[in-house]
């Protein structure tokens, strides 16, 4: 469905002597997406995660690359890609005028649907996220969890079969985090592919199919998140040593055992399942004075 082949993106600037500078984002990224999956991509600050997602959405041109949905080069079909996918941005930007449903009949028209397909859309896909009595009020009345729920709504007005999310559920109370990862799960099941990226490493685990974890523009590991967390050993090793919390991996649980009976720890052993984080943390590498 989604084939990211190559890409690299680089922006310049001038420095005060004014000389150009490059910066790379992006730097040959290669992946693909099934239909119908729940796909994450996890990466630190500045690792090239929303530039990726603006170019998978055609909001910037790549340096280099390609990408293709259904095998269709996406630049070469930019007006019939547009209809193909939907974008939840990371930060709400709704017409603070207008109500709820004029919002939707923005959005709508704007992809040219007709007036009965706007209305019975626009009541079908409130009725699912539960916000069909708040229709008529304002944007500016609605809580941030209704709003994050409404940008949903408003990216599958007009049936996208890829949905692109940027952080979706960044600062939501956990009650509707989950509820937005329900509606997430229910779209993929629709046959829906969702594309998003996250910082929630928990959201990540509990959500996707398959991730891909990024650095500095480059893919550091791909795979489900069970797989990457055997390829780095099932079983953790958590001990305190000169102040510090250390760590270490094991593919068997008598290896962890073994190596807990050679520890001379006073602080807390603890020996528990690698998560998605520890495999995060380890490929990523850790910052020093954090
Ligand atoms: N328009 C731009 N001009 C110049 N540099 C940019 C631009 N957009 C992004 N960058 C740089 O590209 C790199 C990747 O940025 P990007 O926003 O894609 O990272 P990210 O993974 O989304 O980070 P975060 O987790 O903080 O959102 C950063 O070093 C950033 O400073
Ligand atoms: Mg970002």
């Amino acid at each position: 469905m989604i084939e990211i082949d190559a890409l690299v993106k680089r922006f310049s600037h001038r420095d005060k002597d004014n000389k150009v500078i490059w910066k790379t984002a992006v730097d040959g990224l290669s992946l693909s997406v099934k239909e119908g999956e729940i796909f994450g991509l996890l990466g630190p600050n500045g690792a090239g995660k929303t530039t990726t997602i603006r170019v998978l959405t055609m909001q910037t041109v790549p340096t280099e690359g390609r990408v293709l949905y259904d095998g269709k080069e996406i630049f070469l079909h930019e007006r019939e890609m547009k209809e193909f996918i939907g974008v939840v941005p990371q930060h709400v930007n709704f017409d603070q005028d207008l109500t709820v449903g004029e919002n939707l009949e923005l959005h709508a028209r704007l992809h040219h649907m007709g007036s009965a397909e706007r209305k019975r859309r626009i009541a079908e896909l409130l009725h699912y996220v539960d916000l069909s009595e708040v229709v008529n009020d304002g944007v500016r009345q609605l809580s941030g969890g209704m709003k994050r729920r409404l940008l949903i709504v408003r990216a599958l007005m007009h049936s996208p079969r890829i949905l692109f999310l940027d952080e979706p559920t960044v600062a939501l109370d956990p009650q509707v985090r989950r509820r937005i990862w329900d509606l997430i799960r229910q779209m993929a099941r629709s046959g829906v592919t969702v594309f998003l990226t996250t910082h929630y490493i928990e959201e990540a685990e509990a959500l996707c199919d398959r991730v891909a974890i990024m650095n500095r523009g480059k893919l550091v590991s791909e795979g489900e998140p069970l797989e990457l967390c055997q390829r780095l050993g099932t079983y953790a090793v958590e001990w305190d040593e000169d102040g510090r919390r250390e760590y270490r991996f094991f593919k068997r649980r008598d290896a962890s055992a073994a190596f807990v009976a050679g520890l001379a720890s006073e602080g807390k052993i603890q020996v528990r399942r690698t998560n998605l984080e520890d495999v995060f943390i380890e490929l990523t590498g850790r910052k020093e004075g954090l």
